[in-house]
């Protein structure tokens, strides 16, 4: 049975709507799955899990398009692609993660199949899934129709086609898409902890940031009670144990957990750990620039509780404590 709130997405039993993504020349590009649906205004908490394949010939064709609304976020795992974006060109090893931001024409072209998560929002296209599910049921060659590929595929209007791109290459560095751990925009040191800001709320359209944490076993963190707000963690190392209105279970790397609003929940590192804030509608960069300007300029106001209440309630923070055994 599929549990709850913990999707492992290597088990196929979270995959709704699986596709073959199979070019008009009969050559398959990708197995897709959608592991959550998109939900509310701004289309949250959308994830796809797929495996990119290679194209007929390396440099081949690069799918190069752009997008008019919507964010893409691609994690990596395995495999690995060389990324086409400002006319530039880089290789992007697994480890990578990928943000995408309307108008930013890209193009890739997957050296070996490739494991490529995807979290979305404001994605025009995100809840085509069960559409294309009716349309392949019905009219199982349409994939095959070149006009099928003319249309646009999905008859989305904020989706346009692009001419190959010329480009130059850059090392991965040096591309402002690739974003990595190991080089965040921001980094804050807690008690166990280590907070990596990996996309800006000004890169999403004010909507959401992308944090990782590198937690150290025995991390632990409580959340206040009836939190309005649901979370979405996807964990890439370590182990990590949640407790879910009383439900304990146990996180590794590649799997996505889910809390819905309401719900009580804790964690706690097993071992020592690193985590995605995947649904990131915390202020955590105003939050954790402001608390470090209390604690180093007003000690008077650092050391009572209501300051810290005060400053949680502002910035959607939903953590009531946290420590390490
Ligand atoms: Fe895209």
């Amino acid at each position: 049975m599929k549990h709850p709130f913990l999707i492992d997405l290597n088990d196929s039993e979270n995959w709704m709507y699986p596709i073959e993504l199979i070019g008009p020349d009969g050559h398959k590009g990708e197995d897709q799955r959608t592991i959550n649906m998109p939900e509310g205004v701004h289309k949250l908490f959308c994830v796809t899990d797929s495996v990119m394949y290679p194209g007929k010939e390396l440099g081949g064709d690069l799918h190069f398009h752009e997008h008019h609304l919507g964010y893409e976020i691609f994690f990596v795992d395995s495999g690995g692609l060389d990324l086409y974006m400002f006319g530039k060109k880089t290789y992007v090893a697994p480890g990578n993660i990928l943000h995408i931001q309307p108008y930013q024409a890209h193009g890739m072209d997957f050296h070996a199949p490739t494991k490529y998560r995807g979290f979305f929002h404001d994605l025009s296209n995100s809840d085509n899934a069960p559409v294309f599910a009716i349309l392949r049921e019905r009219l199982p060659d349409a994939q095959k129709d070149p006009n099928f590929a003319k249309s646009g595929g999905m008859g989305i209007s904020d989706f346009l086609m692009r001419e190959r791109p010329e480009t130059e290459e850059i090392p991965v560095e040096q591309m402002t898409t690739v974003r990595n751990i190991n080089r965040p925009m921001a980094e804050y040191k807690l008690e166990g902890a280590t907070a990596k800001m990996l996309t800006a709320r000004w890169e999403n359209g004010g909507i959401n940031e992308l944090w990782g944490a590198e937690l150290k076993k025995g991390f632990h963190a409580e959340f206040y009670d009836y939190a309005p707000t649901t979370e979405m963690y996807y964990v890439t190392e370590g182990e990590i144990e949640f407790d879910v209105y009383g439900e304990k279970f146990v996180a590794r790397p590649e799997c996505v957990v889910k809390i819905p609003k309401l719900a009580t929940r804790s964690l706690k590192a097993l071992t020592d750990a690193t985590i995605y804030d995947i649904g990131g509608l915390t202020h955590w960069y105003a939050f954790f620039q402001d608390r470090a300007s209390i604690l180093k300029n007003d000690p008077e106001r650092a050391a009572k509780p209501e300051t810290w209440e005060e400053l949680k309630s502002r910035y959607d923070c939903r953590i009531k404590s946290i420590g390490i055994d």
